[in-house]
């Protein structure tokens, strides 16, 4: 699935960001390949999240923060809560059953306790919100 120049660049930023953080993840042609279209921007307004099925079926929660659109992964690591129906707080969504926090932009925790979320890639190339793979 070919992206425009824009939606390259920022798919781009984005693994240089989590290459920083240490994290490993696909490159080039095989990163691509694995972007796939989950959902319309219109889809998800500002300040709300969403379940979306991303590449290799993997689960995940689509949130959208002030109209940059995040990824991580769907299912909380406590008990198996549902991400995507958390209350959204800035950049940190409160699992709806125990209230486990997190941060959107990174899947890190907000709590103490020291688990976390895989974050995925995400761009959005005419309105259409793409999500990508990275291993954790
Ligand atoms: S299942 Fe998410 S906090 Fe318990």
């Amino acid at each position: 699935m070919p992206l425009d120049r824009r939606s390259r660049q920022s798919f781009d930023a984005h693994v240089d960001r989590r290459g920083q953080r240490g994290r490993s993840c696909l490159r080039g042609s095989e990163a691509m390949a694995l972007f796939v279209k989950v959902a319309r921007l219109e889809d998800l307004p500002p300040r709300t999240g969403m379940m979306v099925v991303g590449p290799c079926d993997k689960p995940m929660a689509l949130f959208n923060v002030g109209g940059e659109v995040f990824a991580i992964n769907a299912v909380c690591p406590h008990r198996g809560g549902p991400l995507a129906n958390g209350r959204l707080d800035g950049h940190i969504v409160a699992c709806p059953w125990h209230g486990w926090t997190f941060d959107v932009r990174t899947g890190q925790p907000d709590h103490g306790g020291g688990h976390c979320v895989t974050a995925y890639a995400v761009t959005v190339a005419r309105s259409d919100i793409y999500v990508g793979w990275i291993k954790p």
